[in-house]
């Protein structure tokens, strides 16, 4: 099972990355998750939004959505919201609307903030949004990584020993539930 790992942060030293990363080395066997970093993705124009003329780099990114068995988006919270950087990444892959990339891929969100919330608000959001790309989005109680600092080291490596457990076993559960959807590819 491919899944494409994608954290709505560029900074370098992001808990959300270091989720995404985390998760990476956690998965099950018969998983794998690849990382796809945001860092070159413009903003969304319209104009450009185009065949031939799209930036490679949205290019690149929506392949990679179509190649993926499933998401594993880590969201940041700003101001109770989806970062801009997620949502914008999330506005190109959902043209053409209703069937983009983003229509009926299956979706698990987790999310990492330094207040006791972990993200529960923005996570609320991304759902509504995902909703509306017709994404089906993993039913579960949450990956909700409060008070980050005190979680990961410095260097960005997931320290929290129960964190680690839930998140094993969250990946553990996506993985049974992309595979009860059918939606793992054979080709
Ligand atoms: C934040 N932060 C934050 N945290 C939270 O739990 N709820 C919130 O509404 C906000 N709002 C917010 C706005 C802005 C503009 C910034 C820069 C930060 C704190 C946030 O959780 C913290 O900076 C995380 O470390 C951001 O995620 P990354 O970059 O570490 O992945």
């Amino acid at each position: 099972m491919k899944v494409l790992g994608i954290a709505g942060s560029l900074r370098r030293a992001s808990y959300n990355r270091a989720l995404v990363e985390a998760a990476r080395t956690l998965a099950p066997a018969g998983m794998v998750i690849e990382v796809f970093d945001l860092d070159d993705i413009p903003l969304y124009n319209a104009d450009l939004d185009v065949d031939g003329v799209r930036p490679p780099e949205v290019e690149r990114l929506k392949q990679a959505i179509a190649a993926a068995d499933a998401l594993l988006v880590a969201t940041p919270e700003y101001n109770y919201g989806v970062s801009g950087v997620l949502k914008n990444a999330i506005d190109w892959a959902s043209r053409p609307a209703m069937k983009s990339v983003l229509a009926g891929k299956p979706v698990a969100i987790m999310g990492a903030s330094t207040s006791t919330t972990g993200t529960a608000r923005a996570q609320q959001e991304l759902k509504l949004v995902l909703m509306g790309c017709l994404s089906l989005v993993m039913p579960h109680a949450g990956v909700l990584v409060g008070m980050a600092r005190e979680k990961f080291s410095e260097s960005g490596a997931l320290t929290h020993e129960p964190t680690r457990r839930f998140l094993a076993s969250f990946l553990h559960d996506l993985q049974t539930w992309v595979y009860r959807l059918g939606a793992v590819r054979t080709t």
